[in-house]
């Protein structure tokens, strides 16, 4: 039906990139909810979508019969996810078993995507034709971050939060104070994003600090309760000596003074 001019089939390993689908149909391939904060919307060529999600690719529909192949090619291997023949049961490979779903009315196929998945391709193959490969970039949603510093901190001095993340790669970090964005000054600087420095704590530096941390498919964010304290320790006994003093020259001098009043009396 759409006959396909020769020389382009030798480049046709050079056009297989996003939108170049025009010599072969295109599959076209969305995120199902929920995934995070994945873009959800359907794309054509290649897919960002994230580990643990799963990815529904679709065929525009297929004429005439016999087996169907949904392939995949991931690094230098090349292999069958299923083949399907009506009337017979769709077969899966073991290495997609319990995560590849077909749909035998639309030849749909939908993936759980794991870790080893990221720059893997699928394409459909009939008996009249071949899709493109499509692409899938498969990244690690974000769990929340882990900060590291010390949450009781004497005024005066200095501290550092340090935001960790532990699984997957963020591409933004940012922090908020109380739930909003942190101002920074010359005391409350922000370096490389991931450490926090106050310099010359004040007690109205204390509260919850939040580092956020995102990447294309994930945010997460984990809070911190900073207490600042009065360095007690010296102020106290300095305070309490103070009281004392004050006491034992109040007495003093209301005891001269009844001495002086009691010298009038006589
Ligand atoms: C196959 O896809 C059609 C159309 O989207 C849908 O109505 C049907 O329920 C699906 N079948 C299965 C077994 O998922
Ligand atoms: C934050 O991480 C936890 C644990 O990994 C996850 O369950 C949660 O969905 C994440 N939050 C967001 C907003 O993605
Ligand atoms: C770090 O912060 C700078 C300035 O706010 C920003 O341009 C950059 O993208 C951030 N980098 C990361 C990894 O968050």
């Amino acid at each position: 039906m759409f006959p396909v001019p020769f020389l382009p089939l030798l480049l046709l390993p050079l056009l297989l990139g996003p939108g170049s689908a025009a010599a072969a149909p295109a599959v076209t391939a969305r995120t199902l909810a929920p995934c995070y904060s994945a873009d959800l919307r359907p794309a054509v060529g290649s897919l960002l979508s994230a580990v643990g999600c799963t990815v529904l690719l679709t065929v525009p529909v297929q004429r005439g019969s016999g087996t169907v192949l949904w392939e995949y090619r991931a690094g230098s291997e090349e292999g069958v996810i299923l083949s399907y023949a009506f009337p017979q049961p769709p077969s899966v490979s073991p290495l997609y078993e319990h995560r590849a779903t077909f749909n035998e009315s639309t030849l749909s196929l939908q993936v759980l995507l794991q870790q080893g998945d990221d720059g893997s391709f699928y394409r459909l193959r009939t008996q009249e034709e071949t899709t493109a490969w499509f692409r899938l970039h498969v990244l690690e949603p974000l769990s929340p971050p882990r900060i590291e510093g010390s949450s009781l901190v004497k005024a005066g001095g200095n501290t550092k939060l340090v935001c960790h993340v532990l699984d997957g790669k963020a591409d933004a970090f940012w922090w908020k104070k109380n739930g909003e964005p942190l101002l920074e000054s010359d005391r409350i600087q922000v370096v490389r994003n991931t450490t926090l420095y106050i310099l010359r704590v004040s007690i109205s530096d204390s509260g919850y600090y939040t580092c956020a941390v995102r990447n294309a498919v994930s945010h997460n964010e984990t809070s911190f309760l900073l207490k600042v304290h009065h360095s007690a320790n010296v102020v106290l006994p300095v305070v309490l000596a103070c009281v004392i003093i004050g006491m034992l020259a109040g007495v003093f001098v209301w005891w001269q003074r009844k001495e002086d009043s009691c010298d009038n009396c006589w």
